[in-house]
């Protein structure tokens, strides 16, 4: 470790580390756009000047190693005189649309202006005129007048997917950012460049014109999109006599998972969360009252017992599965995991992954069997089988069963005529819970967004049948679930904060 004065204030760092890491991660603030902890440094924008005693002119932190004992200043005079210097520069041709830009709230060039920049135009010359509109691929919009040439979106693209669909053309003033004739950005990973870009050259064709950042709220949750399990922060708003809407979901970094990136298929799929929604109760096909047909459910359970299957899928939490386990051997019900949603095309080298389940291995390491010739097993003299938290109609016909049918789903789909009972449950952002990921890393998901339908949570229908007062993730672990082997003496308030590396022996 090296000791360093910065502003006065001495610090803690780590020796020969780069000087701006360090120094945002004890939160001083170093404006910068080409810099970033993922594609390293590039020294092309200036913005991250700061003066270090004993060096004739200021720095750029970005490329400077830490060394014991250094002094520097990020403030003063001098330094703002710089800042303001080199934002000037950057905007002599930007168009200052902030009104209209929908990076507005999350624009570092917006937030270092007004944090160092402030000062009167001195220009009175026509500004370059450049593209506002440019379709880069099938996710990303360009307005190329707003860019800062900070080419972290072509080095994404040149280091990170090493796709290469972008680069800068043309020299000085003119120059800007374009894919190469005849590309176009559209690999699987194209939607990082949108978060990577500082200001709103790069914005979501999705997204954007839908919300005001600032009106956002952001909750920490999981991505369910395949078994790597991204980290991700939902962005969602309940706007006057609306429902609650997810808008986007966003990486959130996290160095034992993701990174800083997550694939364009995780982030878009925040649109089954408000979309298709199941919204009714049905009972053979009619409309039913919420809580007639969840106690019917019961009924029907307790009626059919070792006669009936509880087919539950991958996309449950850990403290789901823990119960509905539990249920089953108060009930005398089977209990199976049997799910095919594998598609090799899907998985790559980076973070997807072809088994398109978040929580598989939760399934194998609780000992609830999940293999296609169980599930036959299992099925075998059934009356009743139960789909919990998804409905298969290509199974069930694969399956011949001739039984009573029941679903638990969060997703409409017709038909329903031939289920016997069909409760709508909340969908994956409305629930916490923890998952397992492909690299038995256990992790928290907190989100629960309450949106305006009536839905059921599987551990409170659980709950209904134990009637023991254990309804909370909390709750489950403590009923026995911190006592698996495989979780090694790990508790939720531990996981609650941290992507932890789990050891099954
Ligand atoms: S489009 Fe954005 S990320 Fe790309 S060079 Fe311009 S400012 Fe940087
Ligand atoms: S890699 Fe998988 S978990 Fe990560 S964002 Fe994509 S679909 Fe979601
Ligand atoms: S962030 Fe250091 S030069 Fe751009």
């Amino acid at each position: 470790m090296a000791t360093i004065t910065v502003d006065g204030r001495e610090i803690y760092a780590k020796d020969n580390a780069i000087l701006i890491d360090e120094l945002l991660s004890h939160d001083i603030s170093v404006p910068h756009f080409c810099y970033h902890p993922a594609l390293g440094k590039d020294g092309n924008c200036r913005m991250c000047m700061v003066e270090i005693e004993g060096q004739k002119r200021p720095q750029i932190a970005c490329d400077t190693p830490v060394k014991d004992g250094m002094i520097i200043r990020t403030k003063g005079e001098n330094i703002s005189r710089v800042k303001r210097q080199i934002l000037e520069l950057e905007l002599i041709n930007h168009p200052i649309d902030c009104p209209v830009c929908d990076q507005a709230g999350e624009c570092s060039l917006q937030k270092f202006y007004m944090d160092a920049g402030l000062y009167e135009s001195r220009l009175d010359t026509p500004k370059n005129k450049k593209l506002k509109h440019v379709d880069l691929g099938s996710n990303v919009m360009l307005d190329q007048e707003r860019c800062v040439l900070c080419t972290r979106c072509v080095r994404f693209t040149r280091d990170i997917t090493k796709t290469h669909e972008l680069g800068v053309v043309v020299r000085n003033d003119h120059s800007f950012i374009s894919t190469f004739p005849g590309k176009k950005l559209t690999n699987p990973y194209s939607m990082n460049v949108i978060d990577l870009c500082p200001v709103g050259a790069l914005t979501s064709k999705d997204f954007r014109f839908k919300q005001r950042v600032w009106f956002l709220k952001p909750e920490n949750a999981i991505c369910d999109g395949c078994s790597r399990g991204c980290s991700l922060l939902v962005d969602h708003n309940r706007e006057k006599y609306k429902d609650d809407i997810v808008f986007r979901y966003r990486p959130k970094h996290n160095d034992a998972v993701n990174g800083y990136f997550i694939c364009d298929y995780g982030r878009l799929s925040y649109k089954k969360e408000n979309d298709n929604r199941l919204l009714n109760a049905y009972i053979r096909g009619m409309e039913s009252e919420f809580e007639y047909a969840t106690l019917k459910l019961q009924r029907l359970l307790k009626r059919y017992n070792s006669k009936a299957l509880l087919l539950i899928s991958p996309t449950l939490s850990l403290e789901e599965m823990y119960r509905l386990k539990k249920l089953a051997v108060k009930l005398d019900l089977s209990i199976n995991g049997y799910d095919n949603t594998f598609d090799e095309d899907f998985g790559d080298d980076m973070l997807r992954k072809s088994d398109k389940t978040p929580n598989r291995r939760s399934l194998e390491l609780l000992g609830i069997n999940s293999s296609r010739q169980s599930l036959e097993r299992d099925l075998k003299d059934k009356e009743f089988i139960l789909f919990v938290n998804r409905f298969d109609t290509d199974l069930l016909q694969n399956l011949n069963f001739e039984g009573s049918i029941g679903v638990l789903s969060s997703v409409d789909f017709t038909p329903k005529d031939k289920l016997d009972i069909l409760v709508p449950v909340v969908s994956h952002t409305g629930r916490d819970g923890t998952f397992i990921n492909c690299d038995d890393i256990i992790q928290y998901s907190q989100c629960q967004i309450n949106k305006d339908i009536q839905a059921a949570k599987i551990l409170d229908l659980v709950e209904k049948v134990f009637n023991d007062g254990i309804f909370t993730c909390k709750a489950v672990w403590e009923s026995g679930l911190e006592e698996e082997p495989f979780l090694n003496g790990i508790k939720f308030d531990s996981v609650r904060f941290n992507s932890i590396k789990i050891e099954p022996k």
